[in-house]
């Protein structure tokens, strides 16, 4: 006898959403000109109106920015900003149900995810790097590190507050100031953090929130004004902003696509490697830029892993994104499923063999099945390119070597997995593959003591832990120090 999962919605009244939101600007909220809806991409019902910033919009919250940090920021003392960053991430975890709810309903990932890890993260980068506001001298990068003044930063839709967290807390914590612009179908909890900011009473202008769209990002990017960039998205996007910087002397660190192995041996415990490939690549709905996309099987076992992957898959509840039982929630936007659903109709051109569970999928929203592709070669896109969903594409090798160049052959190189229960193959296995985060026994783990970035196409520079500050400070002879 099998027992059905009751129903277990999370009730939506904590939130209060506004029909129509504007800018935060020198800590107020102003009005925007032109708006565009964001939506609920389960049900498609339109949550709010977002403001779509322009010139002006930005020229105004750059020298909001700018004023904050030569009048206000950059004269207080590390221990005086690390209050602030304290007093932020304990209003967060105060208001954390609120942030999660209302993330789950802008993005459309499940409430167990945005309760449990979104959110407490959030918070736990806050705490983070409140500690080291006053200890930025101990960091090993020099006597006294100076801030770079104005950073401008831009995130992306898929870990929306999570990003802005990764973003505001180390430029906060170092000394600079902030004009952020979230991504255009998942504003409203960067215009909640605003309130957070107001509530912390952050002076004014230390943050600034300016909405919109990629126009609204490249008028960041190309502001004079801006000394400092922070972009977390897509391959392309992050090419156009090097172009854009390159005869100029903004630094920039750039969070870009990835298309990580998760390679499984055959001396692995298969049935935790079973939960870890499921947690690698449908956390999120696979809207991971680390997610463990292309599977990379040890041939003699690869029948037994596959065979137990689709058990385990037929278990995983596709649905309403609020329910606290869900595990895969809905697909960001309809852009981004018909871009999931383009590469997987190459997958089955070129060849390879498709596998989802039954699935009853809701006519509303955007949704698409946990999928398996086997019989992948290298040479297939599906094996090279980021699908950014909730597809896996499966490849095999016989050798240990075998599966370090499949594993290292596409342009990126943000993350990897090695299952594995031997310990000297883990080692080895790390030292070959070229990834900033390589996971042995587990995988999508977040600290934010742990550096993170990438090699290739996947980026420059990392964020978090001790690396990531100094991509937010000047060193050595760049602070004009003899
Ligand atoms: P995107 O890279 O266009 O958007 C990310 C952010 O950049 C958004 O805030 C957007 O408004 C902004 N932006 C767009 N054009 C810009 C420009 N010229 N200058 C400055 N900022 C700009 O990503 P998109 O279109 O939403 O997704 C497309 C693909 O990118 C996805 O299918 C996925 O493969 C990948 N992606 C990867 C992410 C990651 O974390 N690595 C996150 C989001 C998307
Ligand atoms: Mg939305």
């Amino acid at each position: 006898m099998t027992f059905e999962y009751a129903p277990a919605p999370e009730s939506k009244a904590i939130v209060s959403i506004k029909p129509k939101y504007g800018h935060f600007i020198n800590g107020s909220f102003v009005a925007g000109k032109k708006h565009f809806p964001t939506i609920n991409p389960a049900t498609e019902e339109i949550l709010s109106h977002i403001s779509l910033g322009g010139l002006s919009d930005v020229d105004k919250a750059v020298a909001a920015a700018q004023k904050a940090y030569t009048k206000t920021w950059s004269k207080l003392s590390g221990k005086e900003r690390g209050k602030y960053l304290y007093r932020i991430a304990r209003i967060l975890q105060e208001r954390a149900r609120e942030f999660a709810v209302l993330e789950t309903l802008d993005n459309g990932k499940p409430i167990r995810e945005t309760r449990d890890i979104d959110i407490p993260l959030v918070a736990a980068h806050f705490f983070y790097h409140a500690g080291w506001a006053d200890k930025l001298d101990y960091a090993g990068l020099g006597h006294s590190p100076q801030p770079y003044g104005v950073a401008g930063q831009i995130t992306p839709w898929n870990f929306p507050l999570l990003m802005l967290a990764w973003k505001v807390a180390p430029a906060l914590a170092t000394g600079n100031t902030v004009v952020l612009k979230p991504a255009e179908t998942t504003s409203l909890t960067a215009l909640l953090f605003a309130e957070v900011c107001q509530q912390a009473e952050l002076p004014d202008g230390v943050v600034n929130i300016v909405t919109g769209d990629g126009s609204t990002g490249a008028a960041i990017v190309n502001h004079p004004g801006i000394h400092k960039i922070a972009f977390t998205g897509s391959t392309d996007v992050g090419k156009k902003i090097a172009r854009a910087i390159a005869s100029t002397d903004k630094k920039a660190t750039l969070e870009l696509g990835g298309k990580g192995a998760n390679v499984v041996f055959d001396d692995a415990p298969i049935d935790e490697a079973v939960e870890g490939i499921v947690n690698g690549i449908f956390f999120n709905q696979g809207h991971v830029c680390c997610a463990g996309s292309r599977l990379i099987l040890q041939e003699s076992i690869a029948d037994e892993v596959i065979e137990k992957l689709k058990v385990r898959m037929s278990k995983i509840r596709v649905g309403d994104p609020l329910d606290k039982n869900t595990d895969l929630g809905a697909i960001n936007s309809k852009e981004q499923l018909v871009k999931i659903t383009e590469l997987s109709a190459i997958g089955d051109a070129e060849g390879a063999e498709r596998w989802s569970p039954q699935c009853n999928l809701s006519d509303k929203g955007f949704w698409f099945a946990p999928t398996i592709f086997t019989g992948v070669t290298q040479a297939h896109r599906i094996a090279q390119e980021e699908i950014f969903g909730p597809v896996l594409s499966i490849l095999t090798f016989r050798t240990p070597q075998e599966a370090m160049d499949k594993a290292n052959n596409t342009p990126f190189g943000l993350s990897a997995g090695i299952w594995s229960e031997k310990g000297s193959r883990i080692f080895w296995a790390s030292q070959h593959l070229k990834a900033g985060v390589i996971w042995a026994n587990t995988f999508n783990k977040f600290d934010p003591a742990s550096p993170f970035g990438g090699y290739k196409e996947s980026g420059w520079g990392r964020e978090g832990g001790k690396h990531g500050l100094a991509a937010y400070l000047k060193t050595g002879k760049e602070t004009g120090a003899k």
